[in-house]
Order: structure tokens, then sequence, then C-alpha cells
């Protein structure tokens, strides 16, 4: 036997109790008579003793481990002189009679502490040293545990976890696939499944009628911090249900998760329309920890600024303004380095425009000469803004100006700490468009994909207006993070075709891509319906964390590497032989 505890659980109740530990050394002091050694293992650290006086030959031994030595021990579990409340073993000390070195150590390339000096990728390259940190090794628990809570509550809710095929086939609409080529068919490739959505609509038409799976999925996108090449969804599908049906149970499910994982109570989850989070939040998926919602002073249906001189305004097509409450103190520097900010060529912005609110009431504005303090008062008014307030306002195309005044929220919000990583903000995005045009490629594209059904009651739109069609779809966003999205499913064959026409597809393209699931349409395909979630977002926006990357085991750094075994990596020219591939000189 290797142990008879872990190094995590032994208090004054075991006093007295000989015992069996192993883990790695994490520090030694020696202190000439007396060397003290941190034991380490998943549960925890639990100190050792080794007395000069009571075994020399021991304590010598003691004194030349090395940090990370992979150690057993045995000895008599005693009260300490000097105890670490802080530690759950803390108050207990081991005197060691018996130490065995079940392996040596090369030191370590950084500390393996909650701190430690090693940077990102020296950690990548090390990731099991990494991961016997803390801090690290919490976060795979954490992942355990959703994962787990996930399963139970699924199978309480009577879905079935089935297993998809990650062998599939390649189809040219959403991100770009992974592929691999197929020796036993030369010259043809697999695709790795960017999500099992045709699957889990084909479990519907098999009669699985409640299905979910956690599962692996591969998207060779550009990666970001809350994006990775390959990533695992919580993917689910149901049957014979309505969009309702499903925004009750999923919302129960995240309401399941913070509660058991959290301990945190979530309230019933607000709803927005797509086109309400576009026009005061610039984005579909607002973080609403914060208000600083936008105010057209300008907009299509409302204008308070044009006819004054002004020629931006007079200009632009839209004027946004946000009221940072009690920033009117930000200083010249501050505005200056901000307008810096929204010039920047990701925003695109010719200029920030500001008016305060002074502490008398009255309003002073960058715009001044074109604004007397009665028009200014209007801006103030609209803006909900009072002594002590800052007003920022961008203008120019719609789109354009939505976008940066999204962006600059979200920096004013990160500025003013209102984006608190212990409070949560779920909401619904809903009613999104079904489609929306690429000017490059002059054609619609599916806004989540294919098989999403556009909302009953804007079918007719689709030959007249695809534009306007909304979809039966649902995105959930929690503190500014679309963390799962899905839809109600076209279940018809003659809609599903009409909607591949609509997306330029010929039949016989339609027929070729998508013939198998066409084909089950025409099988007895009950209503349906489902809803993915990043399970790894999930896991991070639990953590408190921004990055997805540390909730992974082994990720992959930005550039799609795996730093620690160095993939990707070539393959032998025969390895490419067989598969029937040439290189052009890479
Ligand atoms: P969608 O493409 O919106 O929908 O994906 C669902 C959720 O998966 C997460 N996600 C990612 N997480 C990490 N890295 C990535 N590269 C990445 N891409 C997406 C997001 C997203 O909300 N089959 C549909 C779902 C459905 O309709 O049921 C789908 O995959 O949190």
């Amino acid at each position: 036997m290797y142990r008879t505890n872990t190094c995590g659980e032994l208090t004054l109740v075991n006093a007295g109790q000989t015992v069996t530990l192993a883990g790695w050394l994490q520090k030694s002091r020696d202190l000439g008579g007396l060397t003290f050694i941190d034991l380490r293992d998943r549960y925890g650290i639990t100190q050792l003793t080794f007395n000069m006086d009571v075994n020399a030959a021991l304590c010598e031994q003691a004194r030349k481990l090395g940090r990370e030595f992979v150690l057993q021990i045995t000895g008599t579990v005693c009260e300490r002189s000097s105890k670490n409340l802080k530690m759950p073993t803390g108050e207990i000390e081991i005197d060691v009679t018996d130490l065995k070195v079940l392996n040596a150590a090369n030191t370590p390339p950084f500390t393996i502490e909650d701190e430690t000096d090693g940077g990102d990728e020296l950690r990548m390259k090390y990731r099991y040293l990494d991961i016997r940190r803390n801090p690290v090794k919490e976060k795979l628990m954490l992942r355990h545990e959703m994962m787990k809570y996930t399963r139970s509550f699924m199978d309480a809710e009577n879905f079935v976890e089935v297993e998809t095929p990650v062998l599939i086939k390649s189809t040219p609409e959403g991100a770009r696939d992974f592929i691999v080529p197929s020796r036993l068919n030369p010259g043809q490739f697999y695709a790795l499944p960017q999500s099992p959505q045709t699957f889990k609509q084909l479990l519907m038409v098999a009669g699985m009628d409640r299905y979910f799976q956690m599962v692996k999925c591969f998207r060779d996108e550009d990666l970001r911090a809350d994006r990775q090449p390959e990533f695992t969804q919580i993917d689910c599908e149901m049957s014979f249900v309505e969009r309702e049906d499903i925004l009750n149970l999923f919302e129960n499910l995240v309401r399941h998760l913070f509660k058991k994982v959290k301990g945190v109570d979530i309230p019933t989850m607000m709803r927005m329309q797509y086109a309400d989070a576009i026009r005061y939040y610039g984005c579909d998926k607002p973080d609403l920890r914060f208000d600083m919602k936008f105010v057209e002073l300008k907009s299509a249906t409302n204008d308070i600024v044009s006819g004054a001189g002004f020629g931006v305004f007079d200009n632009a097509e839209l004027v946004l303004a946000i009221n940072a409450k009690n920033a009117a103190l930000y200083t010249r520097k501050q505005l200056d380095e901000l307008t810096e900010w929204v010039k920047d060529p990701r925003r695109g912005m010719s200029g920030l425009i500001y008016a305060r609110v002074e502490a008398d009431g009255t309003v002073k504005s960058s715009v001044d000469k074109f604004y007397d303090q009665e028009k200014l008062q209007a801006w103030a008014k609209a803006c909900d803004a009072s002594a002590g307030d800052l007003i920022l306002i961008l203008c120019g195309g719609t789109d354009k100006t939505r976008k940066a005044m999204g962006d600059l929220r979200l920096e004013m919000g990160n500025r003013f700490e209102l984006r608190d990583p212990n409070t949560y903000i779920c909401l619904w995005v809903l009613d999104f468009p079904l489609l929306e045009w690429n000017e490059d490629d002059k054609r619609w594209y599916a806004m989540h994909h294919p098989f999403t059904s556009p909302v009953p009651e804007h079918l007719d739109m689709l030959n007249t207006n695809p534009g306007a069609v909304n979809a039966n779809a649902y995105d959930m966003v929690i503190n500014g993070v679309e963390v799962g999205g899905g839809s109600i499913r076209i279940h018809d064959r003659t809609l599903q075709s009409k909607l591949f026409e609509v997306l330029g597809f010929t039949a016989d393209e339609a027929k070729e891509q998508f013939g198998f699931l066409l084909n089950a349409f025409e099988f007895g395909a009950p209503p349906h319906g489902g809803i993915a979630f990043g399970f790894d977002r999930l896991c991070s926006l639990f953590g408190g964390s921004e990055s997805i990357r540390d909730y992974i085991a082994f990720p992959k750094n930005n550039s799609g590497r795996d730093v620690m075994i160095d993939a990707p990596g070539p393959v032998a020219s025969k390895e490419l032989d067989i598969v029937g591939i040439k290189l052009n000189n890479i």
C-alpha cells in the first residue's frame, strides 16, 4: 500500500496514529537539528519533521532531497508546537520514521507555488508541472464539478447522452473545418465536427426525444481569449418543444449550476430582443452588470443635435451618447487619452465629444461654441445626467458608431470597475435575424446555421424580404459572454430546401451536402429544437477569469499550437504518400 492517508486530511484527531503518505516535496527547511519538509499531493500539504537527535541518518537523507522529489514516508502524527491555522493540516506534523524516494526530480523550470515565477509559454510547455499548482488544479476541479452537475441535471431531466462521430464530412457553412485525409479513400477527407448539429437532429428523427452530449468541437478559426480550436459543448436537443420549453429548461440548468457550484441564486433571467441589444448596447451580447445604455441624440426617428452649425453632427447618420455616472472629474488628459482610444483603427472613430455636468448643474461641452446652455441641458436630460456626470458622444454611420460605442461602454465599465466578476447577470437574447448579407460574396449567410427555423409569422418574407425574417433562435449571455445558443429547427424538407436555395445552394449542391438530412426529413421528423453551451466559457465565467485556456487541461496557444507536445508538426513523406498528399514546398 503506497499510502494510508492523503496529505490533506490529517488533523489533531489523528494524533498518535502511524500513517504512510506519498507525495511531492513542496519545500524543505533545514534548521540544523531539525529538518522540515512540506509534502504535497492533490489534497493538500502535510508537514514532515526529521530530528537529528532521534535519527541522524534519516535526517541527513532528508536534507539532500530536492524540490518535487516523489516521496513515501511513514511516521507518527504529532501535535505541532507552532500551529498554522490557515491550513487544514496546520495543527499536526509527522515525525518521520521511514523515508523512501519513489522518484527523483529535476529542479522545476518555475516555482510550483500559487504565485509562480514562470511565464505563460514556459508554464504551457511544462503544463503537467503547472497543473501541480493550486490555482491551476482548482480550475480543473471546478470544471469537473460543472461537468458532474450538468450530467446529473440532464439525467434527471430524462436526457440521454449519445456520442456522435468525430470523423465526419466537411461542409462549406460556418467556420473553417479541420480536415483529416482518408487512407482508405485516397484523395478524400473527413472533417472534424464544428458541432454535432446534424447528428443531434438525426437523433430526434430517430426518436431519442431528449439528447445531450459533453462533446469536443473543432473550429479552425482565429483564436482569442474565449476561443480555442478544440473546445467542449454541452450539446442538447429535444423533440416536441417550442422555444419557451427550451428557454425554461436551460435557464434552470444554468441556475442549477450556479446554485450547486457557486452557491449563488440567479433570479429569472432577463430577455432582450436582438434589435434592442444592438440599438442600446452596440452588440448582441450586452454586459448588463452596469447601465450606460446608449441614448440616441440623433437617429432616423429622433434628432436633438442637428442644425446648430456643427457639421459633424449634421452629417452623421447616428449620434450616440452614454452617461458615465460620476465621471465629470475626468481630467483633460484622461479625455484626450479616451479620444485617442476611440480613434484607434480598431474603433475607427474620427473623434470623441463630451459634455460634463458641473456641480451647479450647468453643462460644459467640448462643442460649446455650437450649442447654448439650453441645448446642452436637453442633452443632459436625454441622458438622465445630473451634477458630476460625464456624457460621452460618438457619431457617424449607424453600424460603426454602435460598435464603437459598445466598445467604449465596456472600456468605461472596466475603468470604473463596474464589471465585478462575482456579480452574474444572465440574459436571453431573442429574435435574431435569420440571415445576414455578405457584401463580398454577394449572398445571404445563416446567422446561426442553415437548420434554424424562421419564426412562423415571417415565413412569407423568405421570398420577398429575406433580410427582415427573424429566426426562432436564442443566445444565452452572461456578463457580456455568449455562453450558449440554439434554435427551433426546421423539420420540414420543403422549408429546409427553400432555405438552402435562399443561401445560394443549387438543388444539387444541397442534395450533395445535406442530402442525408433532407432524406431523413421525409421519414417522420418530429418538431424539435435545442441549444449548445460553450462549456469552457461557462467554466471560466464561474471561475472568474477571462481566458478559457485556464480551464482546459492541455490548451493550445494563440497560434493554435500545443507547445508541450509541439503540435502541429510535419509528418513523414511516407505518411503523406499513403494518403495521397503531395506538399508544394511548404
Ligand atoms: P454555436 O456555434 O453558437 O452553436 O456554439 C455554441 C457555443 O459554443 C461556444 N463556442 C466556443 N467556445 C470556445 N471556443 C470556440 N472556438 C467556440 N465557438 C463556439 C460558445 C457558443 O455560444 N450547433 C449550434 C448550437 C445549436 O444550435 O444547438 C452551435 O454550435 O459559447
